[in-house]
């Protein structure tokens, strides 16, 4: 294998905490322990193709461990190996450009990649390393639901932004005696509105795992108001659905590797609600972005320092084709094709990826507690 000096960073996918924390250990890494050059690919890997980058080096990386979102800036719908173009009649076209970015990255002395993204940036992470170019992958999303690996960065960042809303929605649904529904991200998997609910205290939470019945959310509201507490908080994952239903789709992204955009299902049941409880306001909340932004916390700055570092050794080693993953207080790696394309980076609406076991420990901690899963 072709010695590697110059290494090129991408972010894809949609951002989140601790993005500029892995930006930072693999800069910081790849120049004091490997004396390596380090460009970083703008806007995911539009960059590559466009060949728009920025030197990184130690001053360029300095203060932004704590920042959210990616100083690299990012994109989920640039797939080189099935790119929309646009003819001259202004009709569309997929071409497959990956041969033009290996060109790229020849023409800048770029000899290997470390990919930050999902299951569509890392299938594409796969592919680059099929056509010969050294690539390591790093996993990263908010939603938890990533089976290859136990946590990843960004989750614990969002936790602590729906923990921190559910405090403050709590002092006006007491003060007014309502009912206040809170939609929380997630896609197909319940975790960010399990746990966040959990830690925020909510009284019902509804997750995609287990199927919902608006009776019995309207029950345990009864129950509430019945012991005095005249207010109550449901928190909804975006995917959660109702009995025999299906999940309520916000919008359809037709240029991306994964269309379907979830969201609003808390909106529907907040209308729902108001008719079956007329004697309570019932107020919705989306939390949306707010959950990927704001200062990253510091699990999450540790853990993508960590994945950083840990991405340049494996790329020096000869690890190409391999993903870095946390495997109990352990940073190791599994091979790219062990987890793309099948739903099992998570990232995809097709029902692939970690869910929440409704018999699981978290589940029945809940309803011990007294929370209600509407079912
Ligand atoms: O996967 C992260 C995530 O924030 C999901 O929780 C959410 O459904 C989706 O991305 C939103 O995507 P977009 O930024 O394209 O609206």
């Amino acid at each position: 294998m072709k010695e590697i000096r110059k290494i090129g960073i991408i972010t894809g996918g949609g951002d989140c905490s601790g993005l500029n924390a892995v930006i930072n250990g693999i800069t910081k890494c790849a120049v004091n322990k490997y004396g390596l050059e380090v460009v970083g690919f703008t806007k995911g890997y539009s960059g590559l193709y466009h060949n728009t980058y920025r030197p990184l080096d130690l001053r360029a990386v300095s203060g932004i461990l704590h920042e959210g979102g990616t100083i690299l800036k990012s994109s989920n719908k640039d797939n080189l190996f099935n790119l929309r173009v646009r003819n001259d009649d202004g009709s569309y076209e997929y071409k497959d450009v990956s041969d033009e970015a290996v060109q790229n990255l020849k023409y800048l002395g770029v000899d290997a990649l470390i990919v930050i993204g999902g299951d569509g940036t890392l299938t594409s992470a796969r592919d680059f390393h099929r056509k010969g170019i050294p690539v390591v992958g790093v996993p990263k999303t908010i939603d938890n639901d990533l089976p290859a690996t136990d946590v990843t960065f960004g989750y614990n960042t969002s936790l602590e932004t729906i923990t921190d809303a559910l405090d403050k929605i709590h002092t006006t649904a007491y003060s007014h005696d309502r009912v206040m529904v809170v939609e929380v991200m997630g896609r197909n998997s319940g975790w960010l509105a399990l746990e966040g609910g959990l830690a925020g205290s909510g009284d019902v939470i509804l997750i995609p795992e287990i199927p919902y019945d608006i009776n019995k959310v309207v029950d345990k509201i009864k129950q509430r108001d019945a012991f005095g507490r005249n207010f109550s908080i449901i928190v909804v994952s975006e995917g959660a659905k109702p009995l025999g239903g299906e999940v309520t789709v916000r919008e359809i992204v037709e240029d991306s590797p994964d269309s379907v955009r979830l969201g609003g299902i808390g909106s529907v049941i907040a209308s729902q609600l108001q008719k079956l409880i007329p004697e309570h306001e019932v107020r919705y909340t989306n939390l949306a972005y707010i959950q990927r932004g704001g200062i990253t916390s510091q699990f999450d700055r540790a853990l993508g320092l960590l994945f950083g570092v840990n991405a340049v050794d494996l790329l020096m080693s000869g690890g190409s084709g391999r993903m870095v993953q946390l495997r109990g207080r352990k940073i190791t790696s599994i091979p790219l094709d062990e987890v793309v394309g099948s739903g099992e980076v998570g990232e995809t609406s097709k029902g692939g990826g970690k869910q929440v076991d409704p018999e699981g420990q978290f589940v029945q901690a809940a309803k011990a507690i007294g929370i209600s899963f509407g079912d």
